[in-house]
């Protein structure tokens, strides 16, 4: 999926409010798993954690998991949220073991529900519902404590529509709004998906301060960079962005990125991802005979 091999890079704090943050790249899937921290009180919180899953054998480890709790060990952290910011479509998300691992609640946009409703007709499962599987669903304008950090919860629809981004100081976890400048943004074209609604939330993130550090989700790569790229700040994005920049307008981005969705292929693990992380990471419940499995509905897409 990404031509970059697993890799980690840290971002300090600025100061008072703004947190430290280590990017774990997830090279299987290009996707960054997020550790922000209370440089003070050393409080810290998971974002976007991915449980891998090789589809040839229909396994799940958890290697990537295992490397984000040994950085957060390393660095003498004291975890205190399992964080995500949507059910993803291209990886599994770790929320569950993560925290049947640490004993700490796991958390999500309260608009995941939503989207539940529309694949529980997709997989003909009407039982498929994400309310007993996390601790906590955000809103809009919800915020909370991580040591002297606070972060504040953004709806920003597009993507999916109960995709959120976590504010934190100087930080943004913009998840797969944006990707980086030289690959501009994330599709949008999943059930609940919105090209129009996906600029909106670009927009109201890029309103926030230009020396904003903004963390996306994902690098799948570019020839002329050597290492895999996930932060940029609020300027850059105005300045160089392919998708928004400054000179951007939005009926351009919306055919821009309709036109570029309708070539995009699923993402591999879709079917097999969504049932999962509806659930929080959990897999589908165990049958009589002890083991779990997926369903995947066929000529449904
Ligand atoms: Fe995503």
């Amino acid at each position: 999926m990404s031509e970059y091999q697993h890799f980690t890079r840290f971002s300090p704090s600025t100061g008072t409010g703004s947190p430290d943050v280590w990017g774990i790249y997830e090279a299987d899937t290009g996707s960054v798993q997020y550790v922000m921290a209370c440089p003070k009180t050393k409080k810290a919180a998971l974002i976007d954690v991915v449980l891998n899953f090789d589809p040839r054998s229909a396994r799940t480890s958890t290697d990537s998991a295992e490397r984000v709790l040994n950085l957060v060990k390393q660095q003498g952290l004291d975890l205190v949220r399992i964080l995500d910011t949507h059910p993803h479509a291209d990886h599994m998300m770790a929320a569950a073991w993560l925290k049947s691992k640490t004993g700490l609640p796991n958390a999500i946009g309260v608009r995941t529900k939503k989207i539940a409703e529309l694949w529980r007709d997709f997989y003909n499962l009407p039982n498929l519902d994400p309310t007993p599987h996390f601790d906590e669903f955000f809103e809009d304008g919800d915020n909370f404590d991580i040591g002297n950090l606070n972060v504040t919860v953004e709806l920003s629809t597009g993507h999916t529509l109960g995709s959120i981004t976590y504010f934190v100081g100087d930080a943004g976890f913009i998840h797969d709004t944006l990707m980086y400048p030289d690959s501009g943004s994330s599709r949008a074209d999943f059930p609940g998906g919105s090209a129009k609604e996906l600029w909106d939330s670009i927009q109201s993130i890029l309103s926030r301060p230009d020396g904003m550090r903004l963390f996306v989700g994902h690098d799948y790569g570019k020839g002329d960079r050597k290492e895999p790229a996930w932060e940029a700040k609020v300027a850059a994005h105005k300045a160089h962005n392919i998708h928004v920049h400054a000179r951007m307008d939005k009926a351009t981005f919306i055919k821009t990125r309709e036109d570029r969705d309708a070539m995009l292929p699923l993402p591999d693990l879709i079917l097999h991802a969504l049932q999962v992380n509806l659930c929080g990471g959990n897999l589908p419940a165990e049958e009589d005979d002890g083991h779990s499995y997926f369903k995947i509905p066929a000529n449904r897409f």
